[in-house]
């Protein structure tokens, strides 16, 4: 790599992110100050209309666990026959990383003028720069959805209002494991060019 090139420089670090698993992100997670250098890199998001149509919720500590007893609870109720792997799945979801942020899509149904697909896909666009932030600075992080993110009592729980969404559970921690590459999209396979007819 040329190390004098700074081109060369930021494209290989883009090239570089994968995401780590959420059970392989351990502790330490990042500081307030950490944290707040990933999210300002984070909102830097193209954004139509400049809506900020995102926020940032943070969930640590023993409140992942506490997460977790209400995932499995909730996850019993919705399947009266479930079992006690899956349960247990519930009840650790948010347990692994020390730290997840949850990129809260804001919707406003009143917002006539920029689509709400536009707005769903900054509040998408931030959780792939909270990503590339994190790996920046040395963390790991995996974006994860699940049933949790469609439910309406967990969204409740979490406090989000009927015009928000969850965009993404982004899982961020020290990675214990190199993350193994996986098989990428050949560009070239996916590129076309249009002509007019
Ligand atoms: C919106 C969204 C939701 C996702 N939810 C999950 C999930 O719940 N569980 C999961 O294993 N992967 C989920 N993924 C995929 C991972 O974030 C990740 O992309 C995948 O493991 C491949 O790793 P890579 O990011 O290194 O390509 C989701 C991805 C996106 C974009």
């Amino acid at each position: 790599m040329n190390s004098s090139n700074p081109e060369h420089d930021a494209l290989s670090l883009l090239n570089a992110r994968r995401s780590v698993p959420a059970k392989q992100l351990d502790a330490p997670g990042p500081d307030e100050a950490t944290l707040l250098r990933m999210l300002r890199s984070a909102v830097r998001v193209p954004d139509h209309g400049k809506r900020v149509p995102f926020r940032f919720l943070r969930i640590t500590g023993s409140d992942r666990d506490a997460l977790g007893e209400r995932l499995a609870a909730r996850s019993q109720a919705r399947d009266p026959d479930i079992g006690e792997g899956a349960l247990d799945k519930d009840r650790r979801r948010f347990s692994h990383a020390p730290m997840v942020i949850v990129v809260v899509a804001v919707l406003d149904p009143d917002d006539t003028k920029i689509p709400e697909v536009e707005r769903l896909l900054t509040a998408g666009s931030v959780c792939f720069a909270l990503l590339q932030a994190a790996q920046a600075l040395g963390f790991g992080a995996s974006w994860l959805s699940g049933w949790p993110a469609y439910d309406a009592e967990i969204l409740a729980l979490l406090g989000l209002g009927g015009n928000e969404r969850v965009a993404g559970f982004i899982h961020i921690g020290t990675p214990r494991i190199e993350a193994p590459e996986r098989e990428r999209p050949d560009p070239a396979a996916l590129l076309t060019d249009w002509h007019a007819p």
